[in-house]
């Protein structure tokens, strides 16, 4: 059975619940004054999902123009595998469709296996990449999904 949760916008009560989620999961951090920068910011939305009370999971958006940016995914180590990550990411999509985007993007690890799965599944596909792109020295893919019948599939994804 699912858990009852909430999807809603991410608020500036969410932002140490969300840096220590994304902190856990190893994704880089922004400063407090930045991401109360963005929350003013209409280019920058964001998302959590709460299970009781509490916020377990985020992602965010970039909107250039045609064009919308996954900048941050995360669920919390604990609230993982219950199809957290795939409602935020059809949140996102949707987010993204209403603000006008025609396309969604995305950058991640070549070897995030899970992130990889989660965006296939959710009709993503992957168009390319960009060598040594982190820090670190590791390659990311780039995966696109196009917001005609694409989008609407990925809406209509289970959960
Ligand atoms: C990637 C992440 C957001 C997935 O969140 P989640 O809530 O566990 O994902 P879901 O339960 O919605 O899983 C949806 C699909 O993703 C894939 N998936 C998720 N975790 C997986 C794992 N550990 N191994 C393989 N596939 C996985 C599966 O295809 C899964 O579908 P299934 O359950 O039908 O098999 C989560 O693992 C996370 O926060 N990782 C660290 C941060 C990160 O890598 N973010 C992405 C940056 S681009």
């Amino acid at each position: 059975m699912t858990e009852p949760f909430v999807l809603r916008p991410l608020m500036e009560a969410d932002l140490a619940a969300v840096a220590a989620i994304e902190e856990a999961s190893d994704l880089p951090t922004r400063p407090l004054e930045v991401r109360r920068a963005d929350l003013g910011d209409e280019g920058t939305p964001g998302v959590v999902l709460e299970v009781g009370g509490a916020v377990v999971g985020v992602g965010s958006l970039w909107l250039a123009p045609d064009e919308a940016h996954i900048t941050s995914l995360a669920v919390a180590g604990e609230a993982r595998r219950r199809g957290h990550g795939r409602r935020l990411v059809t949140a996102l999509v949707a987010l993204a469709r209403s603000l006008g985007a025609e396309a969604v993007t995305l950058e991640v690890r070549a070897s995030n296996g899970a992130a990889r799965s989660l965006y296939a599944g959710c009709r993503f596909e992957e168009v390319g990449e960009r060598r040594r792109y982190y820090p670190d020295g590791e390659d990311a893919v780039i995966m696109t999904l196009a917001l005609d019948d694409g989008g609407r599939a990925a809406s209509a994804a289970r959960g």
